[in-house]
């Protein structure tokens, strides 16, 4: 038999072309394309479908601690099990470092959360949380070399936060090793001083949440850290990126020449402030950073990703239940929207909400959501060719579409560990009815079929962008 699996009569989109074929696969990788491929143990018929490189979420926080008494709503195998119903095959979630800790040792403790529990393949970025010399001069090079090729730092949130010498260190080390420095950039100091003052006003619930972060705070951070990788000559990917103000930094930069990207999520382009007005304590549930903004916010969010400005598109997939006292509903977090955890769930929803707002709207074409979804992803962060396109000699991580299927978003068709969807009611056209991790389908027809230990860890090349010279991110 020449191919394992046949999928027939699809309707096939890459980052740059859309073209009708049949896909043969053998061995878990991409085999032939074209037409009157023969034989097949197995052909799936796609007619109507669009066939597409599976997503990558290259932004998820799984299992992550977070802080006394909170625990996140997912673990390795429920956040990969709702990824793949979202039409995802990969996703990379963080190793993060809290102070003191050995680098390695967090990564092998990472490891045993997620090996033999992931229904997709994993790859770990890792979190720079204690810049000491140790961590600098030997863990952190050492473990770039062994396939963790990024890693995130934070300028804002108590224990995380490097000060400014701290990451010009972390990204003399990325300079040196060719690793990718993702940036969370908000001014740590001004949100203390806001957070302070509202508090000091009675304003403590969770609406408060965005008047203590709201769009200077990032814009400057943003900023500074475009500033500090200059610099030091390094690339930088300044994640999460809320607003036209820092989106235009970016832009700025990239004008100049600098190897600046960036990095925009759904909670940005369908929420907004407005949403963290619930009655009681349901603003929670909206509770993530940067916050949700505006109407004008999201249309430049839209911009950053029609124009090129940014070059991936993911969740921050960050999930807690709301109504938990290890959730949203902490005991603290009731007493100010400080102890609020930050973070909300959306790695299922992430593509359906891009699809339906982006192609089927007419924003955005096919290519460029294959693109923003999951090639750009890949080329950034060490995976492509391999990952993140439909070529031979790729993986066979595909995901069926229907471009024609409307619903609805409602937590009674969520697959992860939260209670809530932060994107409840919205009306969506295109679902991804399959599923398939290098040839073997995870979800089929909209139903569960593969297997908990059938995700596999990825290490990593360096990123594209920050080898110098090598290829480029697709606008
Ligand atoms: O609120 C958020 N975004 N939580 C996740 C952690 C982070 O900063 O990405
Ligand atoms: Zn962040
Ligand atoms: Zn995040």
């Amino acid at each position: 038999m020449a191919f394992d699996t046949i999928i027939r009569g699809g309707t096939v989109a890459t980052a740059s072309d859309t073209f009708a074929c049949d896909i043969g696969i053998r061995d878990g990788r991409i085999a032939a394309l074209g037409t009157q491929l023969g034989e097949a143990k197995e052909i799936v018929d796609a007619r109507g479908k669009l066939v597409l490189p599976g997503g990558i979420d290259s932004h998820v926080h799984i299992a992550q601690p977070s802080g006394p008494g909170i625990v996140m709503a997912d673990d390795f195998a429920s956040a990969t099990r709702s990824a793949a119903f979202g039409g995802n095959t990969m996703v990379l979630p963080f190793a993060m470092q809290q102070k003191g800790e050995s680098l390695r040792e967090v990564v092998t403790a990472y490891h045993k959360k997620a090996d033999g529990h992931c229904y997709i393949d994993v790859s770990f970025h890792l979190i720079i949380a204690d810049a000491s010399d140790a961590v600098l001069g030997q863990e952190l090079p050492a473990l770039v070399h062994d396939g963790y090729t990024s890693f995130k730092v934070f300028m804002t949130y108590e224990g995380l936060a490097l000060s400014d010498l701290e990451m010009l260190n972390v990204m003399s080390v990325a300079r040196e090793t060719g690793a990718l420095v993702m940036v969370h950039a908000e001014n740590y100091d001004a949100i203390r001083f806001l957070t302070d003052r509202l508090e000091r006003a009675g304003k403590t619930a969770p609406r408060y949440h965005a008047a203590s972060r709201p769009v200077p705070v990032e814009r400057e951070a943003t900023h500074r850290a475009i500033s500090l990788a200059e610099l030091i000559d390094v690339p930088v990917m300044i994640v999460h990126v809320s607003n036209g103000a820092a989106m235009e930094e970016i832009r700025r930069a990239q004008q100049r020449g600098l190897k600046v990207y960036g990095e925009t999520c759904p909670q940005y382009l369908v929420l907004t402030e407005k949403d963290l007005e619930g009655l009681n304590m349901e603003g929670a549930k909206y509770v993530c950073s940067p916050p949700p903004r505006d109407a004008a916010s999201q249309r430049a969010c839209w911009q950053g990703l029609e124009q090129g400005v940014f070059s991936v598109f993911s969740s921050d997939h960050c999930p807690f239940r709301y109504d938990d006292p290890q959730g949203k509903l902490a005991p603290k977090g009731r007493t100010s929207f400080r102890w609020v955890p930050n973070g909300i769930p959306g790695v299922e929803t992430r593509l359906p909400i891009l699809f339906s707002e982006g192609v089927a709207k007419g924003r955005i074409t096919l290519n460029r959501f294959v693109a923003l979804s999951a090639t750009n992803h890949a080329r950034m962060y060490g995976l492509y060719p391999r990952k993140g396109t439909i070529a031979v000699g790729s993986d066979a991580d595909l995901a069926i579409w229907d471009p024609q299927r409307k619903g609805t978003i409602t937590q009674a068709l969520m697959h992860g560990g939260s209670d809530y969807t932060p994107y409840e009611g919205i009306a969506v056209t295109g679902w991804p009815v399959s599923t398939m991790v290098r040839g073997r389908f995870v979800v089929r027809d909209g139903a569960l079929v593969g297997r908990e230990d059938a995700g596999a860890y990825v290490p990593r090349a360096l990123s594209e962008m920050a080898r110098p010279a090598h290829g480029s991110v697709s606008g």
